[in-house]
């Protein structure tokens, strides 16, 4: 099992460009399964999740080549619309191959995705607008059965929360459906608009993503397209959490600045200086941060919920009282645990946490909870005054190309062993 060695309180210093979006990445995958001819995916980061998503695609009939950090997906061959127990249980978020297997195939079979690391992922949400689009979904002991009989049919339809994910798969199946959908009270994330505009490319006609309201005229079927992924908000809020703590300072290139718009106040709060332009910001931290009142995680564009556990790494060492109140899933608060091993002083109350600055951390050994979690667990290691191990690392490198690496050349001591 591989585990990152951090020596602490190295500053940070230098400049970085941000790795593409895991979170825009995956569903754009699977709407590959949409097209009958080649994608080419730049800015793909190279990431287990994304790893995971691959292995889908080829066990659905598809071929993925890689040339450095291009993806081409060749999708003419689809030729199955199931996807083992296996590989759903690898990569949770395979429930987004759901609306681009039913509009491909008119068929998909697949396991529930059950309960993980952050919460229970219910899939009722993607259920009942599959439901509204003409998809009889069948549940025998979790493993799921969807079927469509004469096509899928256009709907109105409201969600009663924004989900991301059941927002992308209605966005999939609707694009090849008959007729004018009209989904309302959509997720309104940068990745929900990725989507779109890479769907678009192919001859999707989708209006509005990135709004609450979202129009779909149904087409035929999609061409192939050349493509660029958007960077990783949630990575390059995880790099300014890591320069911020260790007093240092960071210019991360190739981001759209309007993305990290949520996440810029959290960091003035805590004193830092930020600069953004057109496609960069940059960060000048100083020696005690201040404490953050209260940060609350809400769907885009309130404080997203991936950044709440590296941003409360952040706060361990900050002036006064810091409030927490994770909004959006029931148990992402696992990093706090690991996060007290090194000495900070956090209580958690329910959906609240409460974190008292403290003076210093000290090196620990700590295991990664999750993705985010893991990567939280780096941000107070890097502050630590010592050598500390973190063990669980295949959650980070769900969604972190080579962190250490990353960290390392901007002045940390990270090293995989
Ligand atoms: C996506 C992101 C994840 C991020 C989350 C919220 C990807 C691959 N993952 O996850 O990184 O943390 O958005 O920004 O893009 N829910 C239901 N029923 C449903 C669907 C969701 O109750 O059918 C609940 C979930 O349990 C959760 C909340 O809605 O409590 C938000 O989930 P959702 O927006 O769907 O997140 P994901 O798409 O799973």
């Amino acid at each position: 099992m591989e585990k990152f060695i951090v020596n602490g309180q190295r500053k940070i210093s230098g400049k970085i460009s941000a790795q593409g979006s895991k979170n825009g990445a995956l569903p754009i995958l699977s709407a590959c399964v949409l097209t009958n001819s080649k994608v080419v995916l730049h800015n793909c980061p190279r990431l287990s999740d994304v790893y995971a998503a691959i292995k889908i695609l080829e066990k659905l009939g598809c071929k993925a080549l890689w040339q450095e950090d291009t993806l081409i997906v060749d999708s003419s061959g689809v030729n199955n619309y199931s996807i083992p127990d296996d590989l759903m249980r690898e990569m949770r978020s395979s429930i987004v191959f759901l609306g681009a297997l039913i509009g491909r195939m008119g068929l998909a079979e697949f396991s529930a995705p059950g309960g993980c690391e952050i919460g229970l992922r219910p899939i009722d949400l993607h259920v009942k607008v599959m439901e509204a689009l003409g998809v009889n979904i069948a549940n025998d002991n979790g493993r799921i059965t969807a079927s469509v009989k004469d096509g899928l049919k256009s709907c109105n339809f409201v969600f009663q929360f924004p989900s991301v994910g059941a927002t992308e798969n209605a966005i999939l199946a609707a694009c090849v459906s008959k007729g004018t959908t009209v989904l309302e009270n959509c997720a309104r994330e940068p990745e929900i608009s990725d989507l779109a505009d890479f769907l678009n490319s192919c001859g999707a006609r989708i209006k509005g993503a990135g709004e609450g309201t979202i129009v779909i005229e149904g087409v035929e079927g999609l061409h192939g397209t050349e493509y660029s992924i958007i960077p990783d908000r949630i990575v390059a809020s995880t790099l300014l959490s890591a320069a911020t703590i260790t007093g240092g300072e960071i210019e991360i290139t190739n981001i759209v600045p309007s993305h990290m718009r949520p996440i810029i106040p959290v960091f003035l709060e805590m004193g830092c200086k930020v600069s953004v332009g057109e496609s960069w910001i940059s960060l000048k931290s100083k020696d005690v941060l201040n404490r953050l009142k209260h940060i609350v995680t809400m769907p885009y564009p309130g404080f997203p919920t991936d950044a709440q556990a590296p941003i409360m790494a952040v706060t361990t060492i900050a002036n006064g009282t810091s409030l927490f109140t994770e909004n959006i899933f029931e148990c992402r608060f696992k990093h706090v645990p690991e996060l007290i091993r090194f000495g900070a002083n956090i209580k958690v109350e329910g959906r609240m946490a409460v974190v008292e600055g403290v003076n210093r951390l000290h090196p620990a050994t700590v295991s990664a909870p999750d993705l985010r979690g893991g990567a939280a667990l780096i941000i107070a290691a890097l502050a630590a005054d010592g050598t500390s191990e973190i063990t669980g690392i295949t959650h980070i490198d769900r969604g972190y190309e080579k962190i250490e690496s990353v960290l390392t050349s901007i002045g940390a001591d990270v090293r995989r062993k």
